[in-house]
């Protein structure tokens, strides 16, 4: 089938199988490698995208589902060769150890901050509870997701954003 839709802000006509996976299709037709695939069964977050501005675990969407959809992958958040400040904010804090994880983590985090700047710790948890990390770098992560929401840290103040509470 042919679906017309949008990834990462550029119209797409692409001939696909309908029951062809979304993940499948970015990582081997496209070469698009951001959103890893470690379970393939919605079940580690590993390869969330957004969809119509919304999360979604693209190993669980077909191609025939996305007729007239807005996809967004990592690689559409850094289309500059620019970190976002949660990237930046990551890597601050030392939230990245292998880096399977942390794609998934950066659409879904993004996507709590765009909805709620200033979330608490335990809504940080909650929105990341659909997310494995293998190396149990969770504290990290969530010290680095609230480094973002944090306010500027004065400077000379010497501390990193990721570890105020
Ligand atoms: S690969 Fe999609 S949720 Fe694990
Ligand atoms: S940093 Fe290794 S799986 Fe999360």
């Amino acid at each position: 089938m042919i679906v017309e839709w949008t990834l990462n802000g550029r119209p797409l006509r692409s001939e696909v199988s309908p029951f062809r996976r979304l993940s499948d299709y970015l990582r081997r037709d496209l070469k698009l490698l951001g959103a890893n695939v470690g379970c393939s069964e919605g079940k580690c977050g590993a390869c969330t995208v957004w969809v119509d501005g919304v999360t979604a675990n693209s190993c669980l969407l077909w191609m025939g589902q996305l007729e007239g959809k807005e996809v967004t992958t990592i690689e559409g958040l850094n289309q500059k060769d620019q970190f976002t400040p949660l990237q930046e904010s990551l890597l601050t804090c030392s939230a990245v150890e292998c880096g399977f994880c942390i794609p998934g983590i950066v659409m879904t985090g993004t996507a709590l901050l765009d909805r709620d700047p200033n979330p608490s710790r335990l809504e940080i948890r909650e929105s990341i509870k659909g997310h494995l990390c293998a190396c149990m770098g969770y504290q990290k992560i969530v010290d680095a997701i609230q480094g973002v929401a944090l306010p500027p840290v004065s400077e000379g103040e010497g501390r990193v954003r990721g570890k105020l509470k």
